[in-house]
């Protein structure tokens, strides 16, 4: 078991006073960067092995160093690792432990390399997992509000600009919009998985390092697209958490419009869909009351999301290259996003699963508010009437309803007919609300023919990324997962390429 020793910290050499206690335990890192062991020895492993490759260190000491960080891993998978402050961060205190447990080996393992480009790497490495299991979270949000617009393509409620009734729409095509924005959400996380992909290791502390390093061999075991190319940027840069930060801000304001949405829609007033009881509480002293906690919670969340944000834009913008201590600051408000994220979707899709719709409610404030008055006003100018008159006489028929509070559909034909003698009896058809839907039948529009289109592209769009995620997970999985696979790999390419080996064992 490795046990904590203040006085081994890795760089005490030029020291000759003990660290003040106190800055001790501010400085450490560790209560918090721990969550980063499965990567940081993840990244550890790949180094060891093409050092090895490269002759910088022996198969023997490759061998002992991959078993001893194995052992580390499962210690501290298992919980039985005892974490020491004094050790500072999670790559000291696995780096410690190692060499603790296998020796003079495990002293070996931080040679060409500087806790710099390993954090950078480490970090990466965990967000680019964590991108992939957001993104799944986002898909899975989709697909039920997908199979919630399939039940509901039929339901008309009112649209609203202004927070006024509009326009009749079908309840199935305002979820599609919702769809459409966690589409821009799940792309957006690709692409900036895209960008994150490249390899800080090598960098070391800021200028590279003097040992005939191969990056491009480490990059691959890891499964980073390239190294990084210049490596002051390399340990320095931290653009991806920031771009990261802000696809999660956009997402999460996109979770806080639906909330507002259905706060509002589950009231008394609107009526239009009641949340499952099991995703709602109760007040201590209103026996009648049900509250829309989570998307109220979720709401609520989005704000400390966008201080993230705003948080890590704040530490980078005052630091000169390279590496600056302030950079361990990016770490929890990284934490803290995902975890939010990832709580947020998942506790949407299973909310969105159990909604209930109140299609009358629905139904009857979209009667209200004279939603169909631009339908009468295209019925005038199919019947002749420039739209500048035609808004005109619509205006004068909507006064009228104002006054007798009877929607246009419900006056006369000779009531309607006093201001335009244009108007004939099929005008009625005209001003239902199925005939006002089905008349926006193109592609984007609130006919139920076109939104039963959009579901099926939107669940061929589904299929298509999950068959993406998949093979790219497969492939990912392959290359770094299992320390016995980039094991076998790198035996299998010792063979293939010993002879043009430099460095030989
Ligand atoms: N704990 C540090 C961080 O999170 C690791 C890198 C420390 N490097 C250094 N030169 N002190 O950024």
């Amino acid at each position: 078991m490795n046990e904590p020793n203040p006085s081994a910290k890795p760089w005490a050499g030029r020291f000759n006073a003990p660290t003040d206690a106190f800055v001790e335990a501010f400085t450490a890192s560790v209560d918090f960067d721990r969550r980063l062991y499965r990567y940081d020895i993840q990244g550890s492993i790949a180094h060891a092995t093409m050092l090895s490759r490269q002759g910088i260190l022996t198969a023997t000491e490759r061998d002992a160093i991959v078993s001893g960080l194995e052992a580390v891993r499962a210690r501290i998978d298992a919980g039985e690792f005892v974490w020491s402050i004094p050790l500072e961060d999670v790559h000291m205190n696995v780096e410690s432990a190692l060499t603790a447990d296998i020796g003079e080996a495990g002293k070996k393992l931080h040679t060409g390399r500087s806790r710099n480009d390993q954090v950078a790497t480490d970090v990466r490495l965990w967000l680019r997992d964590e991108i992939d299991a957001i993104r799944a979270a986002i898909l899975r949000l989709q697909q039920a509000l997908l199979d919630l617009a399939e039940r509901e393509v039929d339901t008309i409620l009112p649209g609203f600009t202004h927070l006024q009734v509009a326009q009749p729409i079908t309840f199935g095509h305002h979820l599609l919009a919702w769809f459409e924005m966690l589409e821009r959400d799940r792309e957006r996380l690709a692409d900036c998985r895209r960008r994150m992909n490249v390899m800080p290791l090598g960098a070391a502390a800021l200028a590279g390092t003097t040992y005939p390093i191969d990056r491009h061999y480490t990059a691959e075991l890891l499964g980073f697209d390239r190294p990084a190319e210049n490596s002051l940027d390399a340990v320095s840069d931290r653009d991806f958490a920031i771009e990261f930060a802000a696809d999660a801000a956009i997402l999460m304001m996109h979770l806080s419009r639906f909330s507002e949405e259905l706060i509002l829609w589950s009231s008394a007033q609107f009526g239009f869909v009641e949340l499952a009881d099991s995703f709602c509480t109760g007040s201590s002293i209103m026996p009648q009351k049900k509250n829309p906690d989570v998307p109220e919670l979720v709401r609520g969340k989005s704000g400390r999301v966008f201080g993230h944000l705003m948080g890590l834009l704040t530490l980078m913008k005052g630091q000169p290259l390279a590496y600056n201590k302030d950079n361990q600051e990016d770490k929890e408000p990284l934490f803290d996003t995902v975890d939010n994220l990832k709580g947020s979707l998942k506790v949407y899709a299973d909310m969105m699963g159990n909604l209930t719709c109140n299609r009358e409610r629905m139904r009857a404030a979209a009667k209200q508010g004279f939603s169909t008055a631009t339908d009468l006003a295209d019925y005038l100018v199919r019947r002749g009437i420039p739209f500048r008159d035609a808004h005109e006489i619509v205006g004068k028929a909507v006064a009228l309803g104002v006054r007798e509070g009877r929607d246009l559909a419900e006056l006369t034909l000779a009531e309607l007919r006093q201001f335009s003698d244009a108007i004939g009896e099929e005008v009625f058809a005209v001003l239902t609300l199925e005939g006002s839907v089905a008349a926006r039948d193109h592609l984007g529009g609130t006919a139920p023919a076109q939104v039963r289109a959009a579901i099926a592209r939107g669940r061929e769009r589904l299929g298509a990324s999950e068959d993406d995620d998949t093979a790219r997970e497969s492939q990912f999985r392959q290359l770094v997962s299992e320390t016995s696979e980039t094991l076998e790999k790198w035996r299998q390419s010792q063979d293939i390429s010993e002879s043009s080996n430099p460095h030989p064992a």
